[in-house]
């Protein structure tokens, strides 16, 4: 479905009467908000081998109220990384609340540009390292012309980290909006749409998909700003998983691996072996596309995407002895040594339980992951209580356990300097 250009208007009044998401400066002396895409050392484990470039150049295009531009400029301050994240958005009101965190953080790193990511050379130049766009692609007239603008001022090997609504978990959304429309136009002003689309959601049967749709939560978790940007926007498109591909092939990109890995592979889903076997000769891609549909709860595509020419090899490897794990949640990791000795995690995610199994050795290294020991490092201390332990038997474990980890993106590779 193609929204007409019509709607810029009503798109631009929506992010100014209502700033998404609602972010209070004041929480930032609390709590750093984080998330993916753009998470540094995720963006350096998908992106760039385990090895990010210094200086780092980031784009934040369509930065709202600014949790990616926050995230991405404190991960980089804390860790010393030399560079600066530009802010683009169209929004005055988002980059006021975006600065006010920056300033409550003491962040000088970031620098603020209003305007489209459209003019995005024009406006900011070109030469970045990474791009985040979370959630702005598919509010775009053209979104292929606004991925192409952002791939313009990327570097050759640079990458882009995205976000964009999922198709199939979204149902009943479209509905809504569409009823919206009908009853609340976009001319009417923001305050108007709202109160209407308030009242027409309250009054929904109970057999609405909508009603009936556990996974979209921002209408009910995200106060009115929230319930405008999923319920009233007017101009919003969902991807499917081959859609999002597509979209990506438009730019010469392709995806390097979706966030959370382990969800968009059928075999987490499926227990007849006859089935797991017949998936498993699938390409990544159409292993992805069955995934999405097995599981339905798909309410967003986050993905890390490069060039086609280098995207088969931008993610790290766990390869040899000469990597970092890293831990997503450093606070985690006795929970997960613990997890580790019973041979399996169960996570939860969205409705479904994803079971990774664990290798023998595996919390034995997982006590040892400290974000700076090498795998060597690790396996070193190990061999003091098992000296008979090989190269090859340690890494096969390790790469065991990494692959669960990683699966559900709890655990990142780093090369060691
Ligand atoms: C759903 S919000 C996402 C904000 C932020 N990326 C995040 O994840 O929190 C979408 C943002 O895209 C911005 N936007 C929409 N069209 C844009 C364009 N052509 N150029 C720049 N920003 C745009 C809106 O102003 C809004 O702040």
């Amino acid at each position: 479905m193609r929204v007409p250009e019509s709607q810029d208007k009503a798109v631009a009044d929506h992010y100014v009467a209502y700033p998404y998401p609602t972010r209070d400066p004041a929480y930032e002396a609390k709590r750093l908000i984080e998330g993916s895409p753009s998470r540094l050392a995720e963006v350096e484990h998908y992106l760039f081998q385990g090895h990010l470039p210094s200086p780092f150049r980031a784009l934040v295009a369509g930065g709202g109220t600014g949790d990616g531009a926050i995230q991405l400029a404190q991960h980089m301050a804390s860790r010393g990384l030399e560079g600066e994240v530009v802010w683009l958005d169209l929004s005055p009101a988002s980059q006021a609340v975006a600065e006010a965190r920056a300033e409550v953080r003491g962040l000088t790193n970031i620098r603020f540009v209003q305007g489209s990511l459209l003019e995005a050379k024009a406006l900011v130049g070109g030469d970045f390292d990474y791009v985040d766009c979370c959630g702005v692609l598919h509010h775009l007239d053209e979104p292929e012309a606004g991925l192409a603008a952002l791939k313009a001022v990327l570097k050759p090997d640079g990458g882009m980290g995205v976000m964009v609504y999922g198709a199939l978990g979204r149902r009943g959304v479209y509905d809504m909006q569409e009823m919206a429309e009908t009853l609340a136009p976009t001319d009417l002003p923001p305050e108007q749409r709202l109160a209407i689309g308030q009242r027409l959601f309250k009054d929904l049967p109970a057999s609405n998909w909508l009603k009936r749709n556990p996974f979209v939560r921002d209408h009910l978790d995200g106060g009115e700003a929230g319930f405008y940007d999923l319920l009233l926007h007017a101009r919003d498109r969902a991807y499917t998983v081959s859609d999002f591909a597509a979209l990506a092939a438009c730019a010469s990109m392709s995806v390097v691996s979706f966030i959370e890995p382990a969800r968009y592979e059928p075999a987490v889903y499926l227990t007849d072996p006859k089935l797991i076997a017949a998936t498993s000769v699938l390409s990544p891609l159409d292993r992805a596309i069955l995934a999405e549909r097995l599981a339905g709860n798909m309410t967003t595509h986050v993905a890390y995407l490069a060039d086609v020419a280098h995207a088969g090899d931008a993610a790290a490897q766990p390869s040899d002895l000469n990597w970092v794990p890293v831990l997503r949640d450093p606070e985690s990791r006795d929970a997960l040594a613990n997890a580790a000795r019973s041979g399996k995690l169960v996570a939860d995610t969205m409705g479904v339980k994803l079971t990774r199994i664990f290798p023998r050795r595996a919390p034995a290294i997982l006590r040892r992951v400290d974000g700076v020991s090498a795998l060597s490092d690790i396996l070193r201390d190990i061999r003091k209580a098992d000296a008979s332990l090989t190269d090859d038997a340690f890494l096969r474990d390790f790469q065991a356990l990494f692959s669960g980890l990683n699966g559900l993106n709890l655990m990142w590779l780093r090369r060691a300097d």
